[in-house]
Order: structure tokens, then sequence, then C-alpha cells
């Protein structure tokens, strides 16, 4: 009796040559670093450097995660990643009534260039690459990002890292999202502009498919809603006039790792071979890098548990294996406390450890792609593909990504699966050892990580300081000059840098734009 996978195919208790019959491994694989990179974007994968190691981490002022950054880095750490609190990424500053009670909570406020100053004091930019999870706003934190580079005497052209930069996915799952779709994707080609002229290393664009698998997607739904939303952001660019080739090999992704290995392997393997299809035969692009899908990938959450939670750490070994079988570039493993609540320093290292372990003490890293002709994965990279391509081409009948996201199509679908798992697990079908199963009563006290309150009133004395310290007729000009930009044609990041160096404020741009261009409000489908 076949079991079935996590996007409902078949699994076979046995598989052999039979499956593979008329397989064609030139075809279907290619080389390790070329065409179709079934096998992984570089000839030479991990034998010649592991995958980054970047763990997620940002919570309190931007002084308590300047302290968490560098000991991350202490401890071994290869890229830095950054959370920020919801104000920051709705565009709203600490003082902000919408803001109390989340400054600093689920990730660092940062209200202002001298909140970044704080945020990365005594971290050289030229020696680190940084991911900013930030959407709506990316261009804005992107740009303090440079201004603090620029006092640091580094150059815009030696910045390394990654600006979220998705907004197609928070209208589907995550919920950040500022401005209405049509100006949304203005901001985001005019950034892939911006960065193409000023910040060539610079990766432009994370797109996002973690957020519809923790919201419940399968993984053929998440490859496949997540190439949707890039082939969207694709065409944006180039409708903007942009050459496909001028932006495409600074496109990366992120996705999720699931505690089903076998499948998440494939699903990598697979969502390689669709986007090198997408990006040659339907944008004609010439270059290799415009083809490669380059990702970062990030263990489960929705899979930890808060009972016996030290059983997530072996969750997180098996999950961060499989993003390695499956050749990411970059790898967040989670805690096993995050359930219950932030990291700990303790918590977060041993996080770290077990990439450690990975990249160091097994063999994994020592062949590229391992599974390459393995009559399951193969079987299980083919299958998963095809259903993948069969939801993608939904998405296209329905107008393409937009479209399809202004009719609800990925969020039904994404609910109806999430429906399905919370149903096989009501009933037992689905085992989550410690809790419908192997359940254990005596849970030993945790004390979780607490941040201390006190730090948003800390916070918003910060911004009313930065005010009365400001030229406040220089930041009034800058904020008329971006406005205008926004309801013309120019690009908004040069106007939006000269504010944010003025000491505009995240919340003063934003708002500036919000004038402009309205603030998006759902429709009664969402
Ligand atoms: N052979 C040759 N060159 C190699 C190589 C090899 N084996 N391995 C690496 N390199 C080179 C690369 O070419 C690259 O050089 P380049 O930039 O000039 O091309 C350099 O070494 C760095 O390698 P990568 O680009 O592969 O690795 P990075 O870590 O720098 O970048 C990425 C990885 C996926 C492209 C990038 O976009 C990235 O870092 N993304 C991270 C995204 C992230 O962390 N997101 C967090 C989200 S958390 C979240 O959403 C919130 C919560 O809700 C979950």
């Amino acid at each position: 009796m076949a079991r079935e996978s996590e996007s409902g195919l078949p699994i076979e208790p046995v598989y052999g040559p039979e499956s593979l019959a008329g397989w064609d491994p030139a075809g279907r694989l290619g080389e390790p670093g070329a065409y179709p990179f079934t096998r992984g974007v570089y000839p030479t994968m991990y034998t010649r450097r592991p995958w980054t190691m970047r763990q997620y981490a940002g919570f309190g002022t931007a002084a308590e995660s300047n302290a968490r950054y560098r000991q991350l880095i202490e401890h071994g750490t290869t890229g830095l990643s950054v959370a920020f609190d919801l104000p920051t990424q709705m565009g709203h500053d600490s003082d902000a009534p919408l803001a109390a009670g989340e400054v600093g909570k689920v990730g660092v406020a940062v209200d202002s260039l001298d909140d970044m100053r704080t945020l990365f004091d005594g971290i050289p930019l030229d020696r680190v690459s940084t991911s900013m999870t930030i959407n709506a706003p990316a261009a804005l934190l992107l740009l303090l990002y440079q201004l603090v580079a620029e006092e640091q005497g580094v150059s815009a052209a030696r910045l390394t890292g990654t600006v979220q930069n998705d907004v197609l996915k928070e209208y589907i799952a995550r919920g950040t999202y500022i401005f209405p779709p049509a100006p949304s994707l203005r901001l985001t080609s005019d950034l892939f502009r911006y960065c193409a002229a000023e910040l060539p290393k610079w990766n432009t664009i994370s797109i996002s498919g973690y957020h519809m698998a923790e919201a419940g997607a399968s993984p053929a739904q998440e490859i496949a809603f997540t190439l949707a939303d890039g082939i969207a952001y694709v065409r944006t660019a180039l409708a903007a006039g942009m050459d496909v080739d001028a932006f495409a090999p600074r496109l990366s992704f992120f996705f999720v790792a699931r505690t089903t290995l076998l499948e998440e392997v494939a699903k990598f393997r697979a969502a390689r071979r669709m986007w090198a299809r997408v990006m040659r035969e339907e944008f004609g692009a010439r270059e290799p890098k415009s083809q490669m899908l380059r990702f970062h990938t990030q263990t489960a959450g929705v899979q930890l548990t808060a009972q016996q939670p030290e059983v997530n750490l072996v969750r997180v070994a098996v999950q961060g294996l499989g993003a390695v079988l499956g050749g990411t570039q970059s790898l967040h493993t989670n805690a096993f406390d995050e359930a219950l609540a932030l990291p700990t320093d303790k918590s977060a290292r041993l996080a770290l450890r077990t990439q450690q372990v990975l990249a160091y003490e097994t063999d994994v890293t020592a062949t590229v792609d391992p599974f390459a002709g393995s009559y399951v994965v193969e079987r299980m990279t083919d299958e998963v593909e095809a259903a993948a391509v069969e939801l993608m081409s939904r998405v296209e009948e329905l107008g393409g990504a937009v479209a399809a996201i202004e009719q609800g199509f990925q969020k039904g679908e994404i609910e109806r699966n999430a429906y399905r798992v919370a149903r096989e697990t009501e009933a037992g079908e689905r085992v989550v050892v410690g809790v419908n199963r192997f359940a254990s009563d005596a849970e030993e006290r945790y004390e979780p990580l607490r941040v201390d309150p006190a730090l948003e009133a800390r916070q918003v004395r910060r911004l009313a300081e930065l005010r009365a310290s400001r030229d406040g007729a220089a930041v009034d000009s800058a904020l008329a000059a971006l406005r205008e930009a926004a309801a013309g044609d120019a690009n908004t990041l040069y106007p939006m840098k000269e504010a944010l160096r003025a000491r505009a404020t995240v919340g003063e741009v934003c708002g500036a734009l919000r004038v402009v261009w309205g603030a998006y409000e759902p429709t009664e489908r969402f």
C-alpha cells in the first residue's frame, strides 16, 4: 500500500530500475553548475564552500540585536539575517499609536539612520553578507544599510546581501504589506534598477515560499506559487524596460525544509530545473546566472512542538540535512525552543552548532547532489515537478500571480491543504511525536527569553531626541521631493536615500508614500 507524500503523491514501498524506465539522466539532470541545474547551481557546491550559515535574529532595540549578531559571528555564523519588528515592517515609527506593544517584539526596531548605525556598530559591512527580512519598506532599509556602509567608508559596489522585498507573498500568506499591488511592484522594479546601477552584488529579492508553506502549502504548491510570483516580478521588470540579464542574476529564493526529507530534496531539485527552463525558454535569459535558482532555506517553524521541546533538535537536524542534500545556498536552523519564545543565547548557539555538525562531521559535503540517480528521489523530483507545473498553468489561466492573488486562488488552495493536514493530525493519522503520540506528562520548567517592555519607552525617547536634533526643514524638503518622484516616473530610491540621510524616519518616509499611493485594503475574499 503506497503512502501519500506531502504533495499528495504516492510513495511506493519499493522503487527499482523500472521506476526510471526511459529516464534520460543527461536531459533531466545535466551536470552540477550547468543548465538545467537540477544537481545544484555551482559545479563544486559544498566541496568548495559550505552553504552560508545564516541565522535569522533580531529583537529589542538595535543595541540588543547588535549584541546578538556579534555573539553569532563569534560562534561561527557566516552570514547575518535581520529580523525587524512589526512596526518597522509595516512602515510605522516606534512612537506611532499602532506600534504600541509591538516595538522590538518579533524583531529589532529600526526607525532611522541612527538605529541602523547602532545595529551594525563594530560589524564591518565589507566583510559580511546581510539578509534583511523586510518587504513593503525594503527600499528604505536597504538605503539605510548603504548609508551606514558609506559612513564606514565601504562603497556600495562591495555590499553583499539580500532584501526579501517579496510583497506578493505578503498578500498571500504573511500580511506585512503597505501599498496596493501596482505601486508595490513599481517600488520593486525601482529597487531592481537602483541595485543594477549602484549595488551590483546585492540580491534584490528573496522570492519566498517559506511563509506559504508555514500557512499550509504542500511542497508542490510551495514551489508552484513561489515561481509564479517570480514570473510576475520578472514581467514587471521587463515591462519597466530592463533587460532580463541585467536583473535576473540577482533574484533569489527562499523555501522551507520539512521533516519529510526525501520529498524536500526532490522539491528543491525540481524547483531549480523549472526555474532554469522558465528563464531560458519564456524570458530568453542567456546568462547562466539568470537561469540559476539560488535559494535560502529555513527549517519548518510549524513543525516545532511546545511539548518535549528537546525533540525539536532532532526535527531541525533532519530538516537541515534535507536542505543540504537539496543544495541550499544559505540555511537557517530553528532553535528547539522557538515554539515557546524567542531563542535564548544557548538555544541560538545550539541551532548554529547543528549546521556545523552537518557541514564538518558528516560526509554530505564531500560530494555534489548525493541523491542523483536515486530511483525514489529522481522519480519524486519528476512527480513534484509535474504537480507544480500543473498548478503554475492554473495560475497562468487566471491571468498570472497578481490576478490569481486578487481572486484568492493561492490562498484558497493553501487553506484547503492546511485543513487536510490539521484533520489528519487531529485524527492521529499524521504522527507528531510528543503531541498525539509518545506524549509525556512531566514537562520540565522552561525559562523563555523575555523582551523587556521598558525598551519600548527607551526607543520612543530616542525618536523624540532624533526629531529634536535633526534639520527639520531639510527633512521636509526631502520628503516633498520623494512625494514628487512617487507621483511621477522617476526612480524613488534616489530622493528616498536623501530623506533617510537627513534622518527622516521609516514612518515618515512610508507616510509620504502612503499620501501618494494610498494603503492596501484587502478585498473581502482575503
Ligand atoms: N563555487 C563557486 N562559487 C561559489 C560557490 C561554489 N561552490 N559557493 C558559493 N560561491 C560564491 C557565489 O557565487 C557568491 O558569489 P557572487 O555573489 O559573486 O555570485 C558567493 O560565493 C556567496 O555564495 P552564495 O551567493 O551562494 O551565498 P549567499 O549566502 O551569499 O547568498 C542567497 C545566498 C540565497 C543567494 C541570498 O539571497 C541569501 O543569502 N538569502 C538569504 C535570505 C534570508 O536569510 N532570509 C531570511 C528569511 S526569514 C523570514 O522570512 C522571517 C520568518 O517569517 C521566517
